[in-house]
């Protein structure tokens, strides 16, 4: 099979679809085309490209025009959707549920779309979502806590304990991949925190590993998350329904109760967002104040991390790419149920319950 490979174009995305590792491996039985300096930003020359097995071509249209198999990291923009057809299979985040007019362009094209976000596993588990999960989840107090910052017009605080003023309360909203991340860096930087989830035995599995000193688990609702984020520092909204547009979890209303200042970190964003007052936004301009609360909306968190991120990447979609190259998608998809649980779109018709629901709403 030709697989192709473009260059990231979303704001300060340095991410990129292919490791040389992945290169070496996939060119042993394939031809592998890399856009020039698709991965430079992160120490992927074009020669090391070249030295794995791939071939450097100039311009985007061109890597789209002579491959079969598009592999990238973010959902194609607006002005990438000119590049595809029925003639691609594009394999990449796609999250069509959080930009329902981008996903309606993108059908459009009639590309065969394979959505790293609904690929699953026998334990329930999201394996191509999950590694980029762990990676926002972290990076979720990183920024938390740079945003809680005087000078960056948060509250003023840092969240741990300090001689003997009390330690800060942190609530995690969403306890699944990211959520659990969030958790682990917010116990370890001292601070509470606040576990709301809908699920009561991921409450309790989290019990289990956490224990109860410095943490609070509590069944979700309007109420619970009311009350949690009222006494709230920093809120992590990181709540998922495999395909779906993201529950609004914390209404605009509910922004009332929290402290000005206090910061919200919307992972679900690139799902929509979790929180009613939410907008996206990018790394160079990653926050806007809505009454008085300091949001936090970057649709590409991990885009932070590239070099940490594409390898995390590959690890989890190599195989699934080597599949479908070595047997064709059709009987990849046949013979792997779990990868068939991520084709999203073929042939201008979306192909996936949630996601079709999602769009229809
Ligand atoms: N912004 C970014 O750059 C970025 C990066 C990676 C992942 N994400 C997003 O982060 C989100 C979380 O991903 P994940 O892998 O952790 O998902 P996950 O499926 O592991 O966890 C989601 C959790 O949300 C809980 N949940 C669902 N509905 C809820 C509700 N109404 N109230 C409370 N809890 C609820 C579920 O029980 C589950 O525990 C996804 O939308 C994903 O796309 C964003």
């Amino acid at each position: 099979m030709i697989i192709g490979v473009p260059k990231e174009i979303k704001n300060n995305e340095c991410r990129v679809g292919l490791t040389p590792k992945s290169v070496s491996a996939l060119s042993k039985n394939h031809k592998v085309y890399i856009e020039k300096d698709a991965g430079a930003a992160i120490g992927f020359s074009n020669q090391i490209y070249i030295d794995s097995g791939a071939e450097i071509l100039d311009t985007a249209s061109d890597i789209y025009d002579s491959s079969e198999l598009i592999v990238k990291v973010k959902e194609p923009l607006p002005e990438e959707n000119q590049f595809l057809s029925s003639k691609n299979v594009l394999f990449t985040y796609l999250h069509l549920a959080g930009n329902k007019e981008n996903a309606k362009n993108l059908i459009s094209t009639g590309v065969t779309g394979v959505a790293y976000e609904t690929v699953t596993a026998d334990d329930g588990s999201l394996p191509l979502l999950s590694p980029m999960s762990k990676i926002a989840g972290q990076i979720s107090l990183v920024v938390g806590q740079y945003f809680l910052l005087k000078p960056n017009k948060g509250l003023g605080t840092l969240l741990g304990a300090i001689e003997n003023v009390s330690a800060r309360e942190v609530s995690v909203v969403g306890a699944g991949v990211a959520g659990t991340e969030a958790i682990k860096k917010g116990l370890s930087s001292g601070a509470h925190v606040n576990v709301l989830d809908i699920s009561q035995n991921k409450l309790d599995e989290l019990q289990h590993s956490f224990g109860t000193e410095n943490i609070s688990y509590i069944l979700s609702n309007t109420d619970s998350i009311s009350n949690a984020i009222s006494k709230s520092d920093l809120v992590i909204g990181s709540v998922y329904v495999v395909g779906k547009e993201a529950p609004k979890v914390i209404t605009k209303d509910m922004l009332k109760v929290m402290k000005p200042g206090s910061v919200l970190v919307d992972i679900s964003i690139d799902q929509g967002g979790c929180v009613e007052t939410s907008r996206p936004t990018t790394h160079d301009d990653p926050v806007f104040i809505e009454d008085g609360v300091v949001h936090y909306c970057v649709t590409n968190m991990p885009g932070a991390v590239p070099l940490t991120a594409s390898l995390a990447l590959n690890q989890a979609t190599l195989p699934y790419i080597e599949k479908i190259a070595d047997l064709g998608l059709s009987q990849a998809l046949k013979e792997d149920l779990h990868l068939a649980n991520g084709l999203n779109m073929a042939d201008g018709i979306v192909k996936h319950d949630s996601v079709s629901a999602a769009l229809n709403s």
